[in-house]
């Protein structure tokens, strides 16, 4: 009992503790629970103020949103202005670029311009040394100057001096162009003269010469045309020989007789006339067709005058009135000299050549006089002479042998047998055979024939036939005995013909051959008698028949 007495003790007092625990506890409680009341009723407090509070900012919300939407639009506006500036940015940056190039150029021009800046500096530097030294130097000059200054005045008067030798010098200049131009001219008048001289000397033609003269004339002269009449000396009228420049036939009918027109006054005074109008001389100008076709103005006549004789007149017409010009005539009158000179060895050349054919003329009817003597002294060989001069040119001209030799084979074949004068008629004239020694003489005729005509100068090319008729091709002939092609041409030709026509005639020593018989006798003769090519040509080309 007592245990439990002390365990019941123990536990009241642990009772008693925790009573007095509890108790303090409720204690706090309580003022725990004042203090809650006094919270709740500050809550409260605060509750009232919020109700104030959250009314003011329900307010406030309002105004919120009024300016929301006020924002709203300013925001579209802004971002309007925003698109504005994306694009002004755009531009920017693009502009901006530019700059940044511009900038880069710039930097590079600013770099040059301190190079060059520098470069300037440098030179400034220079520059100030030399204005030092220029100072010097000037001070040097304006020392000089006065000096010069002195000299400038002397040069003036120097001047003036020069200057008046320049205008003598000028003048000198002038006339020395104006004597150039008149050498230049003068040397082409020489050239025309030469042309003319060698057109005078290098040809015998007068058409020809007075052609290249009035070329010259036209030319040098300036002429539109020009014309050579010439003195007829027969009829004394000048007539037409040549022009140049004309448009009609008009001048080509040209008459005109001694005093007559500008032409013929011009022959008649020996003087050059000039008409500069013709148009107010026209009814003086008888050749009034000329001038009205060709358009005329102005007409210069001169005379061709030779050897004191007038032989012509040469005419310079213009269809527009030339330049003034004092060369001119003077030009002219050598040119009518040369031409007087043209026309006048012209004449003299063709009377030569008249007389000469004359000459010639008398000498050919000299020969045939004799060879028709020749034939006369035996009536029965008559004839015989022309009849192998015919037959001798048709055989040599189809022999291709040329005209001017033609003349030589004509005067050959005429006196072949000219020889024969040196044989006595009792032997040429014999009826019969001949004898040894009548050969001797008869063979002779050749040689005699070249004794004869060689110391004529004019026969001397005829001497072919006389000499070499009778030489027969294969050597067996007289009176050389050339053989072949030593032979001339001509006479291995005229052999043939000779000996054809001599049998084909009577002879005192027998009759004639018929013909038929003549043809065999010079066939068979052929490559010992005659040439075969000449035979052949003759049966072709002067007597047909083969
Ligand atoms: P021609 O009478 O003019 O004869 C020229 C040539 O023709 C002769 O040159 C000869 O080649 C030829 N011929 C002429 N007749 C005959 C002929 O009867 N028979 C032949 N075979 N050929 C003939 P050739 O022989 O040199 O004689 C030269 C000239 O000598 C002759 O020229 C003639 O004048 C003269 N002649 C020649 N034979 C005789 C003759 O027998 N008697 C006379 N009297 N004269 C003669
Ligand atoms: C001329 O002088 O040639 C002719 C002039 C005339 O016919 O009057
Ligand atoms: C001849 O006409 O050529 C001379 C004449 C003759 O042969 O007798
Ligand atoms: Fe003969
Ligand atoms: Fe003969």
């Amino acid at each position: 009992m007592e245990k439990r007495a002390a365990e019941l003790a123990v536990a009241n007092r642990e009772l008693a503790f925790q009573n007095e625990e509890k108790e303090k506890r409720a204690a706090e409680l309580v003022i725990a629970d004042q203090e809650l009341l006094y919270q709740n009723k500050e809550k409260e407090k605060r509750a009232a103020e919020l109700v104030i509070a959250n009314q003011e900012l329900l307010f406030q919300n309002e105004e919120k949103e009024k300016r929301a939407a006020e924002l709203v639009v300013a925001n579209q506006e802004l971002l309007f202005q925003n698109e504005e500036k994306e694009k002004r940015a755009a531009e920017l940056v693009v502009a901006n670029q530019e700059l940044l190039f511009q900038n880069k150029e710039k930097e590079k021009r600013a770099a040059e311009l301190v190079v060059a800046n520098q470069e300037l500096l440098f030179q400034n530097k220079e520059k100030e040394k030399r204005a030092a030294e220029l100072v010097v130097a000037n001070q040097e000059l304006l020392f000089q100057n006065e000096e010069k200054e002195k000299r400038a005045a002397e040069l003036v008067v120097a001047n003036q001096e020069l200057l008046f030798q320049n205008e003598e010098k000028e003048k000198r200049a002038a006339e020395l162009v104006v004597a150039h131009q008149e050498t230049v001219r003068r040397l082409k008048n020489i050239q025309a003269l030469q042309k003319i001289d060698q057109a005078i000397a290098g040809s015998l033609d007068l058409d020809l010469t007075l052609n290249v003269i009035l070329e010259q004339v036209k030319t040098q002269l300036n002429v539109d045309a020009a014309a050579v009449l010439l003195l007829n000396q027969h009829t004394q009228i000048f007539e037409f020989k040549a022009g140049l420049g004309f448009r009609s036939k008009a001048i080509e009918r040209s008459r005109l007789r001694l005093g007559e027109g500008y032409c013929g006054r011009a022959a008649l005074e020996r003087r050059t006339v000039s008409i500069p109008n013709l148009l107010e001389n026209s009814s003086q100008f008888d050749r009034a067709q000329l001038l009205a076709d060709e358009g005329f103005v102005t007409y210069f006549g001169a005379p061709l005058i030779a050897k004191g004789q007038v032989n012509g007149v040469l005419e310079i017409f213009h269809r527009l009135p030339p330049a003034p010009d004092e060369n001119l005539l003077d030009f002219l009158l050598i040119l009518a000299g040369q031409t007087a000179i043209a026309v006048d060895s012209a004449s003299l050349f063709i009377e030569l050549k008249r007389s000469n054919a004359q000459l010639f003329a008398a000498y050919d009817s000299t020969i045939e006089g004799w060879s028709h003597a020749l034939d006369l002294r035996d009536k029965e060989t008559e004839g015989h002479t022309l009849r192998v001069t015919e037959m001798a040119l048709k055989l040599a001209r189809a022999a291709g042998i040329t005209e001017e030799e033609l003349v030589h084979v004509r005067r050959g074949a005429l006196l072949h047998d000219i020889g024969k004068m040196g044989v006595p008629d009792y032997i040429l004239l014999k009826p019969g055979k001949l004898t040894d020694e009548e050969w001797v003489a008869m063979r002779q005729h050749p040689t005699f024939a070249f004794e004869l005509l060689s110391p004529i100068a004019y026969l001397r090319s005829a001497l072919d036939i006389p000499y070499c008729h009778h030489e027969k091709w294969d050597g067996s002939g007289y009176p050389r005995g050339l053989k072949g092609e030593q032979i001339p041409r001509t006479a291995r030709l005229f052999a043939i013909i000779d000996v054809w026509d001599a049998l084909l005639f009577d002879r005192p020593y027998r009759q004639g051959w018929s013909e038929e018989r003549v043809r065999e006798h010079i066939r068979s003769l052929t490559g010992t008698h005659f040439d075969p090519e000449a035979v052949a040509l003759f049966f072709r080309a002067v007597h047909g028949k083969p």
